[in-house]
């Protein structure tokens, strides 16, 4: 199929956490490339791996300290060849992390830059002086807390860094930057990576004249980094428009390449970042099944915005979780996951799945000595780390889960439930979760209706969200229960007739459907009408 990216399915993998093959209690790139088999079986088409590039570790991973090498801790450039190559043999796409906002304080680059102020790469980086009382130049806040700028002794400037103070925000004014910044991209397209999510993208251009962002509005507390009101001034700026257009250049000199764009912004926003003639991301990253309640009018409502605000041609994406947030397990309970999955697997565009959460994996509880994520320690509240949804995939029921040696401490701690609820267990049971997402991918792939197929809104009507996909005639109808209730779905107009194909509890008595359908409680349906 033309753009294989429509109708795929995209796996991540927080690479720290998904398998350590040299008993360092840390994951790996041999690790994963023996896990491929794995990610082959459950069917998906794309393994996205956040960075795994050298990083002395502040953000672990997303502080770069060379963009064209590997992290010694995830193995060799040797170690990825083969990774892609095992990738490739198993027909799955490999996109990597790239963070091209801002690199390690420890990059070459910024320890030149930080030398002295005449130094030629001295405005490869945000330096600026001190307001006269010896404040920040401005009030722009880090997204991790704090102010966004750092004080530097040696030559008597502060410096720009949207998250950590050893993530200096690169200057992409700068056609020096622009030009190195994109050599990387190439470095990495030759290597046969088949794409890019970019990272932290709405922040890379800002205020030529750094004004003052307005005072926020209240907002309503949520758990995780990007959360506070619009900054006006620091993100979203219109010239991000040429970056997007500079580095989409660069990915269609090559055939096929994907460009994801890690957006938290709303949906009017959001759209830009598609870019007009081919000049976006493929996929602006469309993150609010995240942060909308679990409610069918709610998520009915949202859908709606989206297909609504979608520009010709843009192509739709959905995430229910990744490594910056609370596990959808964890955020709406291990029977509602289920039917989250059915929706994630049947909306119209291309899902993301991140790692264990087919597995129903819940945030790990983290003893307050063993929080790793900056964020968490910043804050001084353990919870609002994202660690607990950072921790290592339950392989196998062993002492350490299967993901490192059993005399090894891993570098996050396993959840109890591991010996229980992992991976080999439930590839053995037929009724788990993990044999649920797999039949939801078998489902995709065999039915082009819901890889390309248009959508439809049936409405939301109490616990339920309904909804069709329609591709050549054939119509598969999706009624979800989202209450732990049973419910039943009468549609004023329309009845459906037909046959459930699959339901989120995978058996059921009852597969005639005729006017209407019984749900049991949290179950969720997908219906062949005739
Ligand atoms: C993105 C990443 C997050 C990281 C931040 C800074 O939001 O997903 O994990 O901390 O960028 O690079």
């Amino acid at each position: 199929m033309a753009d294989w990216w429509r109708g795929s399915v995209t796996y991540q993998i927080y690479p720290r956490s998904f398998q350590d093959s040299n008993g360092d209690g840390i994951g790996d790139l041999p690790g994963i490339t023996s896990r491929l088999d794995y990610l082959q079986w459950l069917g998906v088409d794309a393994v996205w791996v956040s960075p795994i590039f050298p990083s002395p570790m502040a953000d672990f991973g997303y502080d770069v300290s060379d963009y064209t090498g590997i992290e010694p801790i995830f193995g060799t450039l040797a170690d990825f060849d083969r990774f892609v190559a095992e990738a490739h043999a198993r027909g799955l796409r490999v996109i990597l992390d790239w963070v091209p906002n801002h690199s390690s304080d420890q990059h070459p680059w910024f320890i030149e830059s930080r030398s002295s102020r005449d130094h030629p790469k001295r405005d490869w980086y945000y330096w600026k002086d001190a307001k006269q009382d010896g404040s920040p130049p401005n009030n722009w806040q880090s997204e991790f807390g704090g102010p966004a700028w750092t004080w530097d002794e040696t030559t008597g400037q502060y410096y720009y860094h949207a998250y950590l103070p050893q993530q200096p925000d690169l200057n992409w004014r700068n056609p020096a930057v622009q030009a190195a910044m994109l050599h990387t991209l190439r470095f990495w397209l030759d290597r046969g990576v088949d794409g890019f999510r970019v990272d932290a993208l709405r922040q890379m251009m800002k205020d030529p004249q750094w004004r003052d962002n307005p005072p926020k509005p209240d907002v309503a507390p949520d758990l995780g980094p990007d959360t506070q009101a619009m900054p006006v001034y620091s993100a979203d700026h219109a010239d991000n428009d040429h970056v997007v257009w500079m580095i989409r250049e660069v990915v269609d000199e090559y055939n096929d390449r994907l460009l994801i764009g890690e957006l938290y912004l709303p949906y009017e926003r959001l759209m830009r970042y598609y870019g007009t003639a081919g000049r976006g991301m493929h996929m602006p990253t469309n993150m609010h099944l995240i942060r909308t309640a679990w409610d069918a009018g709610q998520i009915a409502a949202l859908i709606d915005r989206y297909e609504g605000a979608l520009p010709d041609g843009g192509w739709p994406n959905w995430v229910l979780g990744n490594h910056d947030r609370p596990r959808i397990a964890s955020r709406i309970g291990a029977a509602q996951a289920r039917v989250a999955a059915m929706l994630l697997l049947t909306l119209r565009g291309t899902p993301t799945l991140y790692y264990g959460d087919e597995i129903g994996m819940r945030d790990g509880l983290i003893p307050p000595e063993r929080v790793r994520d900056p964020w968490g320690l910043r804050s001084g509240n353990p919870h609002l780390g994202r660690d607990p949804e950072r921790t290592p995939m339950q392989w196998d029921a062993s002492l350490n889960a299967g993901f490192c040696p059993a005399d090894v401490e891993p570098w996050l701690p396993i959840p109890d439930d591991a010996t229980v609820n992992n991976a080999a267990n439930q590839q053995a049971d037929t009724g788990s979760v993990l044999s649920l997402y797999r039949q939801l991918i078998t489902l995709r792939r065999r039915e082009p209706a819901f890889q390309i197929g248009r959508y439809r809104p049936r409405g939301a009507d109490g616990d339920i969200l309904a909804y069709e996909r329609e591709h050549d005639g054939r119509r598969l109808l999706i009624v979800l229960n989202l209450s732990a209730n049973p419910r039943a779905w009468f549609p004023p107009d329309d009845p459906p007739l037909g046959r459930v194909i699959l339901s989120t509890l995978l058996s059921r008595a009852d597969d005639h459907v005729a006017g209407s359908i019984e749900l049991a409680p949290d179950e969720g349906v997908v219906v062949e009408l005739s």
